[in-house]
């Protein structure tokens, strides 16, 4: 079985997907792990962020492994554990620059599809798995949410990992993000036609995820 949930930053994907992954007993498959990896090994080597070509040689060559662990698939870049560092702001904030490119989303579609194809059955999240990267899914996903609550649940996040978060300056962060995630030629965010779309505006995580759960024994 192939759920994909797609959708805005700070919408809620990644704890719904996980949370539904562990709720039918399936993976889950968190992609933008796989470009934030990538613009960490980018900072990381002081690549110019605006040279594409680079970029998608990097991506090729990189060596990247999700690994199975209890919360979770950890990280590793080069047999390192990044599942932290990928998180940072600085990345965050870069990852648009990987996310943009033609040549950089080819080869992160084909490495997701290679994490698929392992996994069989899994929750999958992103901006374009329903639309681009599992069009055979067998539920697609749409979440979505105000961009005051997602900054709000971003700033949540940071603070929890000690960060500091100034609410307004995520906000602009997220609006940006949108605005290049919709925008973008190649795998734009978008809601595909054959979605169930869930709002999760004042929704707690155990609402949207009785939301999900009707959405997939609606489909069985
Ligand atoms: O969901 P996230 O914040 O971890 O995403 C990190 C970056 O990757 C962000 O710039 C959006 C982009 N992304 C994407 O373009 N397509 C995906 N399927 C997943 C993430």
């Amino acid at each position: 079985m192939i759920i994909t949930i797609d959708g805005p930053a700070g919408s809620g994907k990644s704890t719904a997907a996980r949370g539904l992954a562990r709720a039918l007993g399936i993976a889950y498959l968190d992609t933008g792990a796989t470009y934030r990896v990538v613009t960490l090994a980018a900072l990381e080597r002081g690549l110019d962020l605006a040279d594409a070509d680079a970029l998608a040689q990097l991506a090729r060559g990189l060596d990247v492994q999700f690994v199975p662990a209890p919360e979770g698939l950890r990280v590793l870049l080069e047999g390192r554990d990044v599942s932290d560092a990928i998180r940072r702001r600085d990345v965050t904030e870069n990852s648009r620059y990987v996310a943009s490119p033609a040549n950089v989303r080819a080869v992160l579609v084909d490495l997701q599809r290679r994490l698929g194809a392992e996994l069989g059955s899994f929750v999958t999240e992103g901006r374009d798995q329903g639309s681009v990267v599992f069009p055979q899914a067998d539920l697609k996903v749409y979440l979505d949410a105000d961009p005051a609550q997602r900054a709000l649940r971003r700033a949540a996040e940071m603070t929890a990992r000690g960060e500091a978060a100034d609410v307004q300056g995520v906000l602009a962060d997220i609006l940006k993000r949108d605005a290049s995630d919709a925008g973008r030629q190649t795998g734009p965010l978008c809601r595909p036609a054959d979605a169930v779309v869930v709002d999760t505006t004042g929704k707690s995580i155990d609402e949207t995820l009785a939301a999900l759960r009707a959405a997939v024994e609606a489909r069985a």
